[in-house]
């Protein structure tokens, strides 16, 4: 049985003093052992982030990383500081990283593969635009997103990864997919791993769906075969992620 992932990207919101506010005004409402909770905080309030919710059920996650380990790469951040710093996954390859910052599918498997070499576990972002859905090539282009992304990955490191579906169209749109819609994508990624890999791989991946989730939503997406949990953006910034983590 996998276990639920909740992971809330709190993308360019909250300052460091705000994200202390925020995290501590959200710890008592996401309590539970059976899930891995996580909030993917900006950079800078990584460090006072981890500090407010240490010795809690909540880790740590970054937007984003660089896949050198240090280095004259002005601005960037390496996964040895978000290693130093406390953290436990990193977002790679968010469909805005891709959109508004050009990260090509090459870029993404180097940062995965650095990821994992310093004990980081990537969750992996893959999602189609509207115009791809109604051309009827959703499945293949996710294909492509998760075969680059898993290039030269190895069956164990790729069981302790993280996929995230979410549909371009879905993201901050208030259009949230139904439940069917995001069942046959993850569904189908998890196909593609089995592939890929093989059965057993296929079967401890976990794959959140991603795309306006609420807690309104997250019962019945959550409920799906090959939904394990959720990658959530603007609701994770309010008391509804309680709502989100505690779904049942
Ligand atoms: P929303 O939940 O705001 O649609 O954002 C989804 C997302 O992009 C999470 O990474």
């Amino acid at each position: 049985m996998r276990r639920k992932f909740i992971a809330g990207n709190w993308k360019m919101n909250k300052t460091p003093s705000e994200a202390v506010t925020l995290a501590a005004e959200l710890l008592p409402l996401v309590k539970n052992d059976e899930e891995d909770v996580v909030f993917c905080v900006p950079a800078i309030d990584i460090v006072p982030v981890v500090a407010a919710v240490k010795g809690s059920n909540v880790k740590v996650g970054a937007q984003n990383m660089y896949f050198e380990d240090k280095g004259a790469y002005t601005g960037e951040i390496s996964p040895l500081m978000l290693k130093d710093a406390g953290v436990d996954y990193v977002i790679i390859g968010h469909s805005e990283r891709r959109q508004y910052f050009g990260e090509s599918d090459e870029m993404l498997n180097k940062k995965i593969l650095k990821a994992f070499e310093h004990g980081l576990t990537p969750i992996i972002c893959c999602g189609e635009t509207l115009e791809q859905r109604e051309e009827g090539i959703t499945l293949e282009w996710i294909k492509g997103q998760i075969t680059a992304a898993f290039q030269n990955v190895s069956a164990d490191l790729a069981k302790a990864s993280v996929v995230a579906y979410e549909p371009i169209w879905a993201i901050g749109t208030g259009k949230v997919a139904t439940s069917e819609q995001a069942q046959e994508v993850c569904g189908y990624i998890r196909k593609c791993i089995c592939e890929l890999y093989d059965e057993a791989t296929a079967d401890e991946i976990r794959i959140l769906y991603g795309g306006s989730v609420t807690a309104a939503s997250a019962p019945e997406l959550f409920a799906m075969p090959d939904i394990d949990g959720g990658l959530v953006g603007g609701a994770s910034l309010k008391p509804d992620f309680g709502g989100i983590v505690n779904y049942k």
